[in-house]
């Protein structure tokens, strides 16, 4: 599903994006563009990273550090 139509960011960039070490909204941003534009997608955009924040998205998934660092990124 796209998330950001200005930059044609999908629900599944947002998870990849997670996994692969994005530990804020910020660095989300910084590394998609997501919600950088019009900003209509902000929330949805906010919503779907910690989404997947919460589901563990984040880390390494062999890193015994991944859990720990999920539930940092929910603000857990
Ligand atoms: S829809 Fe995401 S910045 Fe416009």
């Amino acid at each position: 599903m796209i998330i950001c139509i200005c930059h044609r960011i999908s629900d599944r960039d947002i998870t990849r994006a997670v996994r692969e070490g994005c530990a804020s909204f910020d660095e989300l941003q910084d590394e998609t563009r997501v919600a950088t534009a019009c900003g209509a997608c902000h929330d949805c955009a906010h919503q779907s990273f910690h989404a997947q924040a919460r589901a563990g998205a984040g880390g390494c998934p062999r890193s015994p550090h991944a859990g720990a660092q999920a539930l940092q990124l929910a603000g857990a």
